[in-house]
């Protein structure tokens, strides 16, 4: 039915095809690629400023406060920075706070 050429079939099924698996493997390779030059690469995109407070009276007697920006507990690290410095190596850690022994 309908218009029929020679190679329409490439028009009509292969181009497409191709296309659509070159667009999905871009969507994955761009998920997956280190976005340079971004410090904060996922938390809070929908936010202009990612602020965050934590009274000091609720610190008990230390807390990891991450500046990888890659924590799922973020501000708090959880320790995913070593996976971070494995595989760009960068050598970021968190920002130890702890409570001086007061006698
Ligand atoms: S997880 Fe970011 S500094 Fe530890």
């Amino acid at each position: 039915m309908g218009f029929d050429f020679p190679g329409k079939e490439w028009v009509t099924t292969y181009i497409p095809l191709a296309s659509s698996i070159a667009l999905a493997l871009y969507v994955v390779w761009d998920a997956r690629r280190p976005k340079v030059g971004l410090v904060n690469p996922d938390i809070q995109k929908d936010q202009q400023k990612v602020v965050h407070s934590i009274d000091v009276e609720d610190i008990g007697e230390k807390l990891s406060i991450c500046r990888c920006w890659r924590s799922k507990t973020f501000p708090l690290c959880d320790g995913v920075h070593k996976v971070h410095n494995r595989e760009t190596g960068d050598n970021v850690g968190p920002l130890r706070l702890k409570r001086r022994d007061v006698a």
